[in-house]
């Protein structure tokens, strides 16, 4: 009774929009993102997003989910996807997404994405989806297989991004292209039918949002090098890690700074500082005078120590699958009643007979 009026005074002074404003505020703010199954995650992966799904599950709802649909664009061997979507589960875990916390899940678990990605493929221009990147890289990649879904990508990754209402799409800086890509659509569908999607907004890191291969530092990180000494994956040994890392390509000079054209050594201390939360300034000086022989050696071990845990949590999850079918089972169902939800409204707005 007693809190009923106090719930009232408060209520008069601040007027209803008030209130409803601070009940806003109070909402916690919804987290989603993906990651492809195509092999062991590299520490580009890691630093450009992973490791910021683990953080953000203490403050916000978080989703997150292996992009499987995604992976077949490019053709895959039937069995090893099998593989690689298990591993990549496991994987998130390993790196510290609690399923207890965070919503996770296999995305072809989940009938929605494929359904809402139809609908907005519908609202996708033509002309937007030809200027996409990575569509242009992958089709030159891969050209004896163009196919419909490789163009069509960003549509499905919108649906993924919409159907949890997020608030925040934590993602590398190669991502910013299709976030761009699924506001547009939430302004060109919100126009027509009213307020049905929420406007994600892309988070992506200050620092180590392009971590580059070690071998070519003008071009990406990607798991897809055909160079194994280009990227690190997250399960690398420790001796691999190291020796990856003193084979990095760098530059004819010798000190260790971040300067405009030192792309390797820039790449390198851009890794070296996320993993050990050392400034760039301090980084100069920690190693003025002493070379890049050094600097590489110490970003090595740095790494490899970081990534230990991941390992061995990985190894102790592929232990117990049944665990791991359960986890992902639960994730699917919790996934499907979120999501349904989002595509019921869509399905209403753009004018499908309810079932
Ligand atoms: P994917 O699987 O290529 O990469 C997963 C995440 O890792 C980031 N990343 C990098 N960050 C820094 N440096 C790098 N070298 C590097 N390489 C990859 C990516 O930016 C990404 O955040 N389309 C997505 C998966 C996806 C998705 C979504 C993401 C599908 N639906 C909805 C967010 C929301 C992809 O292929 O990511």
């Amino acid at each position: 009774m007693k809190e009923e009026k106090g719930l009232k005074e408060e209520k008069d002074m601040k007027g209803d929009k008030g209130m409803e404003e601070e009940k806003k505020q109070e909402r916690k703010k919804v987290i989603l993102s993906g990651i492809q199954p195509t092999g062991i995650f590299t520490l580009g992966n890691y630093i450009g997003a992973i490791r910021n799904w683990g953080t953000m599950q203490e403050e916000y709802h978080c989703a997150y989910f292996v992009a499987d649909l995604h992976s077949l664009t490019v053709r895959q061997e039937p069995a090893a996807l099998r593989r690689q979507s298990l591993e990549a589960f496991a994987l998130l875990l390993a790196c510290g997404i609690d399923p207890e916390k965070s919503l996770v899940f296999i995305q072809s678990h989940v009938h929605s994405h494929a359904e809402l990605s139809w609908i907005l493929s519908c609202y996708s221009p033509f002309g937007a989806l030809s200027r996409m990147t990575q569509f242009k890289d992958k089709s030159a990649r891969h050209a004896d297989n163009v196919n419909a879904g490789l163009f069509t990508y960003p549509a499905l990754m919108a649906a993924d991004i919409l159907l949890y209402q997020p608030d925040y799409v934590p993602v590398g800086e190669d991502q910013r292209q299709h976030l761009e890509f699924t506001r547009d659509i939430v302004e060109h569908f919100n126009g027509i039918y009213g307020n049905v999607f929420r406007m994600p907004e892309a988070y992506i890191p200050k620092t180590g949002a392009r971590v580059m291969s070690l071998q070519d530092p003008t071009k990406k990180m990607s798991k897809s090098d055909t160079n194994p000494n280009a990227f690190i994956t997250i399960l690398d040994e420790p001796n691999v890690i190291v020796n990856k890392f003193r084979r990095a390509v760098t530059d004819s000079e010798t000190e260790v700074c971040f300067r405009e054209g030192k792309d390797g050594i820039n790449n390198l201390m851009t890794i070296y500082s996320v993993i050990t939360g050392l400034s760039f300034e301090q980084i100069e000086k920690d190693f003025a005078g002493r070379g890049y022989g050094d600097f590489k050696a110490e970003v090595g071990d740095a790494v490899a120590e970081k990534l230990r845990p991941i390992r061995e949590n990985f190894a102790r999850l592929m232990q117990d699958k049944a665990y791991l079918e359960q986890q992902y089972r639960k994730g699917a169902e919790k996934a499907a009643a979120i999501s349904e939800r989002t595509l019921a409204k869509v399905k209403k707005k753009v004018g499908l007979l309810m079932p």
